[in-house]
């Protein structure tokens, strides 16, 4: 027997950052600054990512690249990974990543690469809470995404492992 089965997933489209809810707008605006201070003199595409706490805490994280460009690491790893580092074992709740370049106007959301979708999954699957991610550019429209799983579907975890 074959069964065909559609997989899709729901996202919350804002015209603009000034729609967001205002504890949002800090988020992504704490993100916004971290992607000021990237270290990407190769790509000269920031990236910020700000990592929100269950204890309220937020950890910063912007793309450092390197000469030696596969040892360079994204925003978004560079922010879970100081979370799990600084605060192990305490939840996430949202993500907010945003990215601009110096050649051009990103002017629709940046979607995080799929390492990052793979790193980011481990802290879900774990904390056995959905992860909400905030997408943004320089300008235009942010989107909001309720869970990583929905982001990679199909994924690999540890639980393939036991
Ligand atoms: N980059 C990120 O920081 N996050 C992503 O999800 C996509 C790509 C960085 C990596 C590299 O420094 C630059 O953007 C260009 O790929």
């Amino acid at each position: 027997m074959i069964n065909q089965k559609k997989i899709s997933f729901e996202v919350t489209i804002y015209d603009s950052f000034i729609e967001l809810k205002n504890d949002d707008q800090k988020l992504l605006s704490v993100a916004v600054k971290a992607r000021q201070r990237a270290y990407a003199p190769y790509s000269s595409f920031n990236v910020g990512a700000s990592v929100l706490l269950e204890n309220g805490e937020i950890i910063e994280g912007n793309n450092q690249e390197n000469a030696s460009y596969p040892s360079g690491l994204c925003a978004e790893r560079v922010a879970v990974f100081y979370a799990g580092a600084k605060y192990p074992g305490v939840k996430i709740k949202a993500i907010a990543i945003t990215a601009a370049s110096l050649n051009h106007e990103v002017n629709e959301p940046a979607a995080p690469c799929g390492n990052c979708r793979q790193a980011i999954s481990e802290y879900e699957f774990r904390q056995k809470e959905p992860i909400r991610i905030l997408l943004m550019g320089e300008t235009g429209s942010v989107i909001e995404c309720n869970s990583l799983a929905d982001l990679l579907p199909l994924g690999f975890n540890s639980s393939f492992l036991n």
